[in-house]
């Protein structure tokens, strides 16, 4: 059995890309659609009750476009808002917070795992949960980075403020000197962590700053591979998988100005977001949401 259809990918922003660039990789056969409300990014500096509109929204427009399987690839959106949008559609919905709890569980070797995030990701506390379902004996120690999207979205990825903001994020989980050692969500570890868990869609492309911060000792993790793994076997295990295909097509859809998401995407993923998905700039379209058309029409 195969399935033709699309697998749809859904993030806040631009971030996600980091997830769909991992699909692409592990699963080339599978056409995507990607779809991000850069109109109203950030999501995780909103409520509960608006992350999940949102993000139901968004779904709204996937699976009217007749998806397969959807991968909610913002880590806000699937910690806010997962079980009420599996509630809501057929649509087998994967999220991130599972296979990046899997990553980490798996990366520590002395059970201290450090996880920074947007503030409604940890005040969620799914990392947290999903981290100890893995294992109950590690400890999590949870610390929002609510600094760090905003440098990315204006494609701020290195240099002194970058480093800067980075040293600030992580001072509380790696008692750097500026640290206050007061975690807003969790003790301080006693003990070093040896394993960092990028919990937002957006930190890996902040990678290099981090790693120059925390050191080569600490194993810095995110979602996008696990979550790419985890999505061949939901495909593999349903009879989901694409047929072979010459080729393979790729959409991206913005609430925001068409234009401008490919730019950004180009200036952070460059050749890969190239390579991945064709230099056509015609394949990235711009669409609306409920709350944009109401808002419109009112
Ligand atoms: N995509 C979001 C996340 O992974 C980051 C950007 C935002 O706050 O919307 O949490």
């Amino acid at each position: 059995v195969s399935d033709a259809r699309p697998v749809g990918v859904f993030d806040s922003g631009v971030g996600g890309l980091t997830v769909l660039s991992e699909i692409l990789r592990r699963l080339p056969n599978e056409p995507t659609i990607y779809l991000c409300d850069n109109a109203r990014t950030p999501y995780g500096v909103r409520s509960v009750e608006e992350i999940r509109r949102f993000s139901g929204e968004a779904l709204d427009e996937l699976a009217a476009r007749d998806v397969k399987a959807i991968v909610v690839a913002c880590n806000s959106s699937s910690a806010a808002a997962l079980g009420y949008l599996r509630e809501r559609y057929d649509i087998p919905i994967l999220g991130v917070i599972r296979p990046g709890a899997a990553a980490a569980a798996l990366a520590t070797r002395n059970g201290r795992v450090g996880v920074i995030a947007t503030p409604a990701t940890v005040r969620s506390r799914a990392y947290f949960a999903a981290i100890k379902d893995e294992n109950p004996a590690l400890h999590v120690y949870e610390q929002p980075a609510p600094e760090l999207v905003p440098l990315v979205e204006a494609g701020q990825l290195d240099g002194p403020a970058v480093t800067a903001a980075v040293r600030r994020s992580l001072a509380p989980l790696f008692r750097l000197p500026d640290s206050d050692d007061l975690l807003p969500y969790s003790r301080a570890p006693e003990e070093p962590i040896d394993t960092l868990l990028l919990g937002c869609t957006h930190y890996p492309l902040l990678r290099s700053t981090i790693v120059s911060v925390v050191g080569a000792g600490t194993a810095v993790v995110d979602s996008a591979a696990a979550t790419a793994s985890s999505l061949a076997e939901l495909l593999g295990i349903n009879g989901l998988d694409a047929p072979p295909a010459t080729s393979v097509a790729h959409h991206q859809l913005t609430t925001g100005d068409a234009d401008r998401f490919a730019g950004t995407a180009r200036r952070l993923f460059g050749a890969t977001f190239g390579d991945g998905l064709g230099a056509d700039p015609t394949s990235v379209s711009r669409v609306e949401l409920g709350a944009q058309l109401a808002a419109a029409e009112a």
